[in-house]
């Protein structure tokens, strides 16, 4: 008999929680849901409408994806970016696994800062890549000559980040990727950067300040772009996304994206192809309720004076454990679920220094039930603290 073979990736983290939460639903009681890095906009019915009367949508597209929107993308990530370098993906989790297919092999050790995106440890995971978590200093910096030290010593093939981080809400600044770059261009490794929550930073006109992977010095070959449609323009359940990849490695890429998705959903690709076409902005409207629930829920949080917050300006995550205290919270989330109806997501699942921090989102709840969901995750952890 065949046996299943077995790996280290870990059971999704939210998946786990949404299954108890879903649960408790069942039975009547009303959550606030703070799990999820998910927005409440969508994109607008006019383009839905629009698109659904175009032809052809039956029909698989090209597998990099529409020309169209390819070109589109390639604008919007600006010179020296080709059209021909972007292949339209299921999302950008997809992009990731494209990219690490083709670039790594098993066995190659690949640099992650920490905390880190718990799918992009799960790729690795599941290739059977090493991943050398890169942490940060008691002040929350990551010390980049130690970077280079850890390249060299653990001979890295790629460093993957990803700013604004999910799940620390840091946005890394331009002298900071430009370090990090150089370390790239040093040691010819590969810099693999997710820029999902590009366009989601709250110091005003900082986003279009900071660079994309590509644009940075000497980065040429060794410079990666994952993109989403995901939360810039509320498409989550639409599956699309971007990866940018230097022209050599498209075919490549284009042979597994074949043997699996062969296209990104055609429907989904002319939503996002009309939304780029008509307002590339789209998202901004939507930045100053976010920074606004951003700014109230941690304020209350400080002001309680329980908590140490990762100090962040980005995405839609505010990233925190109780001070002195030593919970594990992968059992608090469920207490947490179960007394105070509150669902956020344990720390654990983004490295290994993370196992009493906690992550919540406030880019799908109204200010006002955020509030109260902070206001009972103070009342929680005062209550354990006595
Ligand atoms: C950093 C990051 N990358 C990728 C994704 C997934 O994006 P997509 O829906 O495009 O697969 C998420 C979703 O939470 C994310 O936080």
């Amino acid at each position: 008999m065949s046996e299943v073979i077995k790996n280290q990736v870990i059971i999704p983290p939210i998946d786990a929680i949404n299954k108890r939460r879903k649960e408790l639903e069942a039975t009547g009681i009303d959550i606030i849901n703070l799990g999820q890095g998910i927005v409440d906009f969508s994109p607008p019915e006019e383009i839905l409408q629009e698109v659904a009367k175009e032809p052809g949508l039956f029909d698989y597209t090209p597998d990099p994806g529409l020309f169209s929107l390819r070109s589109e993308v390639a604008k919007r990530l600006g010179p020296p970016c080709k059209t021909e370098e972007i292949v339209i993906t299921s999302g950008a989790n997809f992009a990731f696994l494209l990219a690490a297919t083709t670039l790594f092999n098993p066995g190659d050790a690949i640099g992650i800062f920490s905390p880190y995106y718990f799918n992009h440890q799960m790729v690795l995971s599941s290739l059977r890549l090493e991943c050398v978590e890169i942490e940060p200093n008691d002040s929350y910096e990551y010390d980049l000559d130690q970077l280079e030290k850890i390249t060299e010593e653990k001979k890295l093939k790629a460093i993957v980040l990803v700013s604004p981080c999910n799940p620390s809400g840091k946005v890394f600044g331009k002298a900071e990727l430009e370090k990090i770059a150089k370390v790239c261009v040093k040691n010819q490794i590969f810099l693999l950067m997710d820029e999902v929550y590009k366009d989601f930073v709250y110091e005003d006109g900082l986003a279009d300040k900071i660079p994309f992977a590509h644009t940075l010095e000497g980065m040429g070959d060794l410079a990666i772009n994952l993109g989403s449609f995901s939360k810039l323009y509320g498409m989550m359940g639409y599956r699309v996304g971007w990866l940018r990849m230097p022209l050599k490695f498209i075919d490549q890429v284009i042979k597994v994206q074949d043997m699996s998705v062969i296209c990104a959903c055609h429907f989904s690709q002319r939503v996002a192809l009309k939304i780029l076409q008509k307002n590339p902005k789209f998202t901004y409207d939507y930045l100053p309720i976010l920074k606004d629930r951003r700014e109230k829920v941690l304020d209350r949080l400080e002001k309680s004076g329980l908590f140490e917050i990762f100090p962040s300006g980005g995405a839609l995550f505010i990233w925190f454990r109780p001070k002195n205290m030593d919970v594990s919270a992968d059992q608090e989330v469920f207490n947490i679920l179960e007394k105070k109806h509150v669902c956020i997501v344990s720390g654990a699942a983004f490295g290994k220094a993370w196992k009493s921090w906690f992550r919540f989102s406030f880019g799908r709840c109204n200010v006002d039930i955020l509030l109260e969901g902070a206001n009972r995750l103070i009342e929680y952890f005062s209550e354990l603290d006595k």
